[in-house]
């Protein structure tokens, strides 16, 4: 019995100094939040800054994200529109030391480090936005050590630069234009045959 209980104490030790050298679990995708054995994040403002490559998205146009501060070993990195909490979008091939998280039924829906190697200013991740969405912010944990990390590191918002609102605008004032120009066409060519009489432009 002892034996069992100092057994499952070790395994408890082990766990937690360990944690997750290998990348944030699925369990992760929504809080985000590190289980590092009760360590709490370090409070924010953190020494780290999300840059993405535009402050407006298209979809299926890539964008890239830099997060810069100090050398960090572990990273879960997530897009995110509005205050919900579903990873959106599709991330590219992850960058050296890092991987896949699977999140919100997609294989490529977040990026986690794959080691505890460096990761800095110079890794580049690289993202798609989805279909719908009409403003984006990416989301990341930022870990320079075990104990050491900042939940909650955010970008600025990334408006659609052709979301569906706009399109919609589009769209009703092409279908009011459309009779307009149509009228106008009728309106030029019944000028024109009151003046040169269209029968005899018929005729030649
Ligand atoms: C990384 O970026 C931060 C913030 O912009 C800067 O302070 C730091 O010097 C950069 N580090 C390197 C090695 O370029
Ligand atoms: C980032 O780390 C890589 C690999 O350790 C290194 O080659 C590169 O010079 C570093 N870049 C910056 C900006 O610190």
């Amino acid at each position: 019995m002892d034996a069992v209980f100092f057994g499952l104490v070790i395994l408890q030790v082990l766990t937690s100094v360990l944690s997750y050298p290998s990348g944030a679990p699925t369990s992760a995708c929504v809080d985000m939040m590190p289980r590092h054995g009760g360590v709490q994040p370090k409070p924010n403002p953190a020494p780290y800054t999300i840059h993405p490559s535009s402050t407006t998205f298209q979809t299926g146009k890539p964008i890239t994200v830099v997060i810069k501060g100090p050398d960090y070993s572990g990273v879960l990195l997530e897009a995110r529109s509005g205050s919900d909490s579903k990873a959106i979008g599709t991330w590219q091939t992850p960058p050296t030391n890092t991987k896949f998280l699977a999140c919100s039924g997609n294989q490529q829906g977040a990026i986690t480090h794959a080691n505890t190697n460096i990761k800095n200013n110079s890794t580049v991740y690289t993202w798609i936005p989805p279909a719908t969405a009409k403003n984006v912010i990416f989301k990341a944990t930022v870990a320079q050590q075990r104990t050491v990390f900042w939940v909650d590191v955010m970008s600025s918002t990334l408006t659609s630069s052709k979301g569906g609102t706009s399109l919609d605008v589009y769209s009703s004032a092409e279908r009011i234009a459309t009779p307009r120009i149509v009228t106008l066409l009728l309106f030029v060519f019944l000028s024109f045959c009151s003046i040169h009489g269209c029968f005899i432009m018929i005729q030649y």
